[in-house]
């Protein structure tokens, strides 16, 4: 109750101080907003301080809010994702195994869906493939957001596809000064290295999909130095791309958005482009040469955009395409 409370608290005082972003909010007004004294209020801006909260105090004008914190921040999270277009609850938790394990286990508690898991930290992270998804540093972003769609599954077959897309171009928004792309499948690039990959994971009755959950580890505001030894020549981060930080919290809602947007356009058949179309300009394999592994089978190929069905297509010496529809691609080194 008392965590709640504060909780509730930092949200009123970053609301007040958000919603004057110019302005300087006198310490009388926030007092009246939370019905409390004033030295109280002193107290509780030093908390937020303490979170990482940048807050200028000038005596007969207030207080203003100048840097917002490099990590998740609840309260800070709620205030973007009330201006989000986007429905979906979202949940913090500032350590947890997996965020999508914990989608899973939130419904099994009979949670309302459409909701989201967001953490700082993952001790148990997913990757595709049966792989680990490094989630040691909290300046990054673990995601999940959990559906129950209830229809049949074919509707949602190229829902992360879409949602590739539709995160890319969110992201491009806060990296002015480089080009994000997609790396078929499911990953995120920007000048031939991974920032951010993305792990599906559905529940299927007869001929219904009773939930999805989407996952999405995004490296944000970490400094690839600090990443383990074998990821440090293949992963980057925003901040690296960009040489600034990206503002953490707004930039989970916009993504969360993004995710609502491809999901909806897909369960309501309205995708407006086709998909082969908008997947073109953001493909980071498109004329390079390309290993896929087919069973046991590896075929190379120069990677030629994907087909309407999501399939990677692979121009042979003969100029025949072949699709590859599943698995991981390499490029083929000189
Ligand atoms: C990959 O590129 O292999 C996919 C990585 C997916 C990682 C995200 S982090 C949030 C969510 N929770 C997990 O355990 N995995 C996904």
């Amino acid at each position: 109750m008392k965590e709640a409370q504060s909780t509730e608290d930092a949200f009123t005082i970053l609301k007040a101080l958000l919603d004057a972003p110019d302005d300087f909010v006198s310490g009388s007004l926030l007092a009246e907003q939370l019905g409390v004294s004033r030295p109280a209020i002193h107290g509780k801006l030093e908390k937020l301080r303490e979170q990482g909260f940048e807050i200028e105090a000038v005596r007969n004008r207030g207080y203003r809010l100048t840097k917002e914190p490099e990590v998740l921040h609840p309260a800070l999270l709620r205030y973007y994702m009330a201006d989000a277009a986007a429905p979906i609850e979202a949940l913090y938790f500032p350590v947890i195994d997996s965020t999508n394990s914990e989608a899973e286990r939130q419904l099994t508690y009979g949670r309302k869906s459409p909701f989201a898991i967001a953490s700082s930290c993952q001790t148990k992270g997913r990757g595709r493939l049966g792989r680990e998804w490094y989630s040691a540093s909290a300046d990054n972003l673990y995601l999940s957001v959990l559906f129950e769609p209830n229809i049949p599954p074919q509707q949602l077959q190229h829902f992360t596809l879409w949602a590739g897309i539709t995160i890319c171009r969110a992201l491009q928004s806060f990296t002015p000064k480089a080009k994000l792309q997609i790396k078929w499948p499911n990953d995120l690039h920007c000048d031939g290295r991974k920032f951010a990959g993305m792990l599906t994971e559905a529940k299927m009755d007869a001929d219904s999909m009773r939930s999805i959950i989407f996952g999405i580890g995004i490296n944000l505001n970490s400094n690839p130095a600090s990443f383990p030894q074998e990821l440090r020549s293949i992963a980057t981060s925003l901040y690296a791309i960009n040489g600034e930080e990206v503002p953490i919290n707004k930039v989970t809602a916009r993504v969360l958005e993004a995710i609502h947007e491809a999901y909806e356009a897909c369960i309501h058949n309205q995708t407006t482009e086709s998909l082969p179309e908008a997947w073109a300009p953001l493909s980071s394999l498109d004329g390079k040469t390309v290993t896929a592994l087919q069973g046991d089978t590896e075929i190379s190929g120069v990677a030629n955009g994907i087909d309407a069905s999501g399939a990677l297509l692979l121009t042979q010496a003969d100029g025949s395409h072949i699709p590859v529809r599943a698995g991981d691609v390499t490029l083929k080194k000189n």
